[in-house]
């Protein structure tokens, strides 16, 4: 029998169905509630308010639980490459080995950028941050790749994902280059998707580039753990803009602003600026924790907290992993680990974040990651946004192919002045 529960309001009690998930959570399904009762349920920050349902990605925030598909992110991490984590996503299951080379031929033959897009960032002032550059290509990729008059939906949106998938990894690269005034280098046909990445970035017609085999691992890792993350920030933004029915680049579009913020993909900049300032002598490590529990001091502990994990977040267990081994494997050696070390040191022992349950999360340690690959701190939110699309995507799919998808519309709870005249302005003050 299905459970159900009761709402009391007033002499009016009525029913709300439960729906249990495939891991046993459950949650009240109050579609029915206002038109039953009149009321509205208020949940600031969503903290309490289930979007959707969702067989994308499983997250248990106290135990640091994170699956894609079922699958746990640490066998992913171990055994998969980003391209094969990308296809699980977005189609539910892994692929075959026909399967898989199919998708990665079609992800090279995607991988040019129409040659006019490259006027859009040379025109751009050169401070302009990678995140509104991108975001805003993205969204210009429709007027270049407008739908395929002659395929079937389906068709057109495989074609989309497969674009988007690769080109963004080649306008990253692109801004790049671009923004240091070298020469584009393009993507080749003979490279995977990571080793492709990087030698689209660092390349040189003068100082050719050595794809290391522990740089590519270290980035199969890194894109691997930003592929999905259930209904976060950006992925809601994505799927609200998307319910809309506008096409998928402006919904990705949309995704990319949202993960600009530093509370959210911004932060993996945030912490390489903060240990950067310790590293400067700007500030030390206890003030820095000292300032994070100062409830006047806006300042927070950047890379620490997150709004699931109550406990170490399972990607930043991973990623410091990898961080220690590319680092010792390649006699790496960078003074802001030793910082980030550290701190998290003290942070773990001290009562405010032991009382808040704040424990680093995947940011803390990425960005020492990306320092060793040679990426420079404005593309870490880049980087995170090109491990997200595959999630992005299927979120975005699996609202799509949901006959039940609604135009996301909120309601809210007026506190405005009640009905107030128009004065005229001689009349004002
Ligand atoms: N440093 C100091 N105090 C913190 C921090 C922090 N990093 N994070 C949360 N708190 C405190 C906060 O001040 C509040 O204290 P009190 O209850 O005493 O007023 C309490 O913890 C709860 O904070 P909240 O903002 O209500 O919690 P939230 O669930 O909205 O916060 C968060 C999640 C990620 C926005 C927050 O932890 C934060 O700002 N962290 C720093 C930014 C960061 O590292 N973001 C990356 C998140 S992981 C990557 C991703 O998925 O985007």
């Amino acid at each position: 029998m299905q459970e159900k529960v009761k709402v009391i309001i007033g002499d009016k009690t009525i029913e709300l169905p439960v729906i249990i998930g495939s891991e046993g959570e459950k949650a009240i399904d109050i579609t029915a509630l206002r038109q039953q009762t009149g009321y509205i349920t208020l949940d600031p920050g969503f903290a309490n308010t289930g979007s959707c349902v969702s067989s994308i990605t499983f997250m248990d925030g106290e135990k640091g639980v994170l699956r894609y598909r079922g699958i746990p992110v640490e066998q992913l991490a171990e055994n998969s490459t980003f391209v094969e984590t990308a296809y699980l996503l977005i189609n539910g299951v892994l692929p075959t080995k026909k399967e898989l080379e199919r998708f990665s031929a079609l992800l090279n033959q995607h991988s040019l950028v129409h040659e006019d897009m490259k006027i859009f960032y040379q025109n751009y002032p050169r401070h302009s941050h990678p995140m509104g550059i991108l975001s805003s290509m993205v969204n210009a990729l429709r007027s270049f790749y407008p739908e395929l008059p002659t395929s079937s939906a389906e068709e057109e949106i495989n074609i989309t994902v497969t674009r988007l998938i690769s080109k963004v990894r080649t306008m990253a690269a692109m801004s790049y280059k671009i923004s240091r005034g070298h020469k584009v280098v393009y993507p080749h046909p003979e490279l995977d998707y990571c080793s492709n990445f990087l030698n689209m970035m660092f390349e040189n017609p003068v100082k050719p580039y050595e794809i290391k085999k522990e740089f590519v691992k270290a980035l199969n890792v890194f894109w691997i753990l930003h592929a999905d993350h259930e209904q976060n920030c950006s992925t809601s933004a994505v799927r609200l803009v998307g319910s809309a029915r506008v096409n998928l680049y402006a919904a990705i579009s949309a995704g990319i602003s949202a993960l600009w913020g530093p509370l959210h993909g911004g932060a993996n900049q945030a912490v390489i600026e903060m240990l950067k300032q310790i590293h400067a002598g700007g500030e030390k490590v206890s003030r820095i924790v000292e300032r994070a529990k100062d409830r006047k001091d806006p300042f927070r502990l950047m890379g620490f907290g997150h709004r699931v994990y109550k406990t170490y977040d399972p990607r930043a267990k991973i990623i410091k992993k990898t961080c220690d081994s590319l680092l010792d494997t390649l006699h790496i050696s960078d003074p802001l680990l030793d910082i980030a070390r550290e701190l998290e040191e003290v942070a773990l022992h001290d009562q405010y974040f032991i009382d808040h349950n704040l424990y680093p999360n995947v940011d803390f340690y990425s960005g020492i990651v990306l320092r060793a690959l040679g990426i420079p701190t404005n593309m870490f939110t880049v980087m995170f946004a090109i491990g997200r699309l595959p999630g992005w995507i299927a979120q975005w799919k699996e609202g799509a192919d949901d006959p039940k998808w609604k135009l996301y519309r909120p309601r809210q709870v007026y506190t405005g002045p009640t009905t107030t005249d128009y004065v005229g302005i001689d009349k004002r003050g």
